[in-house]
């Protein structure tokens, strides 16, 4: 079975994979990606949050068969330590995240809602960012979009990503 990730296309071994496996258990267990989290496993935390086709999707119930042939995008392709996204920059300087669990899935949530909106409003966000956090983060998160958003908004046409 073929699968499209962050920009390699993974040829994953049968025996490894089924097409009712869920997503996550092939990013985490056959590829390793163990930034995507998993919480409650049922599709209503949203720590398993990835883009597929550019959508944020819950890997925990999305089975391989699902996918196809359509390119999945990871908390680890989301920046990168010398070239962080607007998001994980205001993570940063709001200090979101407490225990850290859900938080690459809230990124991920985020990350799809300013690719659609450029200025989302706190309506937007609380409509976008249906993702549980335990750790109560909601008010750094809805800040840290605002921050992202805008620095995002000041930075283009330059800005790429
Ligand atoms: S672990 Fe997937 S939605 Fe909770
Ligand atoms: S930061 Fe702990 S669950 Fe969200």
């Amino acid at each position: 079975m073929h699968l499209h990730v962050n920009g390699t296309l993974h040829d994953l071994p049968d025996d490894a994979v089924a097409p009712e496996m869920p997503l996550l258990w092939a990013l985490r267990d056959a590829l390793n990606l163990t930034g995507t989290k998993i919480g409650c496993g049922i599709g209503a935390c949203g720590a398993c949050t990835v883009h597929v086709g550019g959508e944020p999707q819950r890997a925990c119930v999305l089975p391989l068969s699902a996918v196809g042939t359509r390119p999945v995008r990871t908390i680890e392709a989301l920046g990168a330590p010398d070239q962080p996204h607007p998001l994980q920059a205001a993570w940063l300087a709001h200090q979101v995240p407490q225990c850290g669990w859900c938080q690459s899935g809230m990124l991920m949530a985020a990350a799809a809602l300013l690719e659609r909106n450029a200025a989302p409003s706190d309506a937007d966000i609380d409509a976008a960012i249906t993702n549980l956090c335990r750790c109560g983060s909601y008010p750094r998160v809805r800040r840290a979009i605002h921050a992202a958003a805008a620095a995002r908004r000041a930075a283009a046409p330059a800005r790429k990503r």
